[in-house]
């Protein structure tokens, strides 16, 4: 079994809805998900409460210390991939799942308040040596401020290759409207931009685990993602990291 950790201290910055959004692309790619919702918030839990089938199915787990114990248990029933959705800032539950995590994904909004945000979350995951990388959410199309983000945030994670994952989120109304009516964005609006989007980011996330997917969607390359550009790097932000 694989576990990917959501986890960012600054709230909004996508995790859940990323969580949801992936849960959903890896069933497609013929993955048994388990959604961890270590967030008390219970955004996952309300989310799961909205939907009229039950995967993928959402475990709460909110004590640091049951974190490991119900992984290895997943692992034993059978899932072969679990999300964990941690709530914002730095708390006991969250680094017990970081420990646990094959990866790490830190979502960021394409903001320098959100970026410098990320510095305590990336402190965190490098004391626990774990693989990770950021997810611009939330993104425009283009522009100097997503290449701006996207370049600090390489810059930050020198000593690690692909420390930026592909594509960038866009914003758009479908991920909200998707979770409000208890879907995924890949159910809400199958044929969409974002869902292409999301099933792209899975695509990534199982190249960098090196996940043989048990089927590959035919349709990921159908449109033109935002890449990683080549631009000039910014600010030292990640000075405390
Ligand atoms: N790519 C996107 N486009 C549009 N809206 C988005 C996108 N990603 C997230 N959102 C919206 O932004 C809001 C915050 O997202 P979400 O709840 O997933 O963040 P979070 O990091 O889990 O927050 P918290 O730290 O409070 O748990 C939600 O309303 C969500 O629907
Ligand atoms: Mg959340």
């Amino acid at each position: 079994m694989h576990t990917i950790v959501l986890a960012t201290q600054k709230g909004g910055s996508g995790k859940s809805t990323l969580a949801i959004g992936l849960a959903r692309a890896a069933v497609d790619a013929g993955h048994t998900v388990r959604l961890i919702e270590t967030d008390q918030q219970g955004t996952l839990s309300n989310w799961h409460a909205r939907r009229n089938q039950a995967e993928p199915r959402v475990d709460t787990v909110y004590a640091a210390g049951d974190i490991a114990e119900r992984l290895a248990r997943l692992a034993d029933e059978g899932v072969t991939l679990a999300i964990v959705d941690t709530a914002g800032g730095v708390g006991a539950a969250t680094s017990a799942a970081i420990r646990s995590a094959d990866l790490c994904l830190i979502p960021a909004r394409p903001s320098i308040v959100d970026i410098e945000a990320t510095a305590v979350t990336l402190a965190e995951v490098r004391r626990a040596d774990r693989p990770f990388a950021f997810v611009l959410n939330q993104t425009p199309i283009r522009g100097q401020r997503l290449t701006g983000a996207a370049a600090t945030l390489g810059e930050g994670a020198l000593d690690i290759p692909d420390a930026v994952a592909q594509p960038f989120i866009v914003m758009r109304n479908d991920h909200q409207d998707a979770l409000s009516a208890g879907l995924a964005v890949g159910e809400f609006a199958p044929s969409g931009k974002s869902a292409a989007e999301i099933r792209g980011l899975w695509s990534w996330i199982e190249t960098r685990l090196g996940i043989t997917a048990a089927m590959v969607p035919d349709n990921l390359t159908e449109l033109p993602f935002a890449t990683m550009p080549a631009v000039q790097p910014s600010a030292d932000i990640f000075r405390f990291a």
